[in-house]
């Protein structure tokens, strides 16, 4: 069970590298530069809270700038579809503001694969606290109501490090599933086979690892939902 589930991880973590072109085909990769010039200038020394909290401009400018640069992984408007962490989750409070700046400074690099390219140098210092002025206004007001059981499931299971609902990741997104095997009455039959075994070729050449970790009867309501759009 062990050795399973660290082969899961690690297979979850190459095919997340093997990826990132994917991720990189939804949208403009090279960052955009994001004009500061109508914003308080903050000097060179970092901040460790947000100074423009907030401040209309800045949630303006910080509106943009996401949708410029961070909405192909994480989300249109902040929802995430899945691939990235939702931002509306984040705490505002100047702990949450330092972990932001640092996380959109260094972006997130494990074992070599990047999850999300580093901003440094490509970002200001103004830039960055408009994007988290922007955030700040989308936090909770849209949060997402609380998640279905069958969305608990797949978290669990680990399906939504690799699938989302609506969007591609690693994997196809469920509702392309679900389309592509709509007149197929042994759909379920077949994927069942398919998840349990693990396997490549029907969607592109990243492997999905076998999941036979999960159980059986998980794996049968999973793929139900899936055919009956995921909802
Ligand atoms: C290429 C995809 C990609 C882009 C572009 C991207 N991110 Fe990310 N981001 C990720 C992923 C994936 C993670 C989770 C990384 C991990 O597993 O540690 C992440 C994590 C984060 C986190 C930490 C969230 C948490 O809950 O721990 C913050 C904050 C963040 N991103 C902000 C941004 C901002 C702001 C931008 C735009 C300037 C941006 N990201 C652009 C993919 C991306
Ligand atoms: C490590 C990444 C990863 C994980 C984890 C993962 N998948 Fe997949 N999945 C993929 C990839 C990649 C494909 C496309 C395979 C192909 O092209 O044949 C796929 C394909 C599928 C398909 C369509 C199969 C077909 O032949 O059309 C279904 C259904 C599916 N996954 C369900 C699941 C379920 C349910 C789970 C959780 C129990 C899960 N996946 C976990 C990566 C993953």
């Amino acid at each position: 069970m062990q050795a399973a589930i660290r082969f899961l991880t690690a297979a979850a973590l190459m095919a997340a590298a093997a990826a990132s072109p994917i991720v990189h085909a939804h949208g403009d990769v090279t960052p955009q530069a994001v004009d500061v010039s109508t914003l308080k200038p903050l000097g060179d020394q970092k901040h460790d809270e947000n100074p423009y909290r907030g401040d209309k401009e800045a949630i303006r400018i910080g509106s943009s700038a996401y949708n410029q640069n961070c909405a192909r992984c994480h989300g249109l408007e902040a929802i995430s579809g899945g691939i990235a962490p939702d931002l509306r989750k984040l705490p505002i409070d100047k702990e949450t503001d330092i972990y932001f700046r640092d996380s959109v400074l260094r972006g997130k690099v494990r074992n070599g694969a990047v999850y999300m390219p580093p901003f440094e140098g490509m970002l200001s210092q103004e830039a960055i606290w408009a994007l988290r002025s922007y955030l700040d206004t989308r936090a909770e007001v849209e949060a997402p109501g609380p998640v279905s059981a069958m969305t608990a499931l797949a978290k669990k299971s680990n399906c939504l490090s690799c699938h989302a609902v609506d969007a591609r990741g690693v994997g196809p997104a469920y509702r392309e599933v679900a389309k592509k095997y709509a007149n197929d009455k042994k759909a379920e039959a077949k994927l069942l086979a398919k998840v349990k075994k693990g396997g490549s070729g029907t969607w592109g050449k990243v492997p999905m690892p076998p999941m036979d970790a999960v159980p059986e009867d998980d794996l049968k309501a999973l793929i139900k939902w899936i055919m009956a759009g995921a909802n």
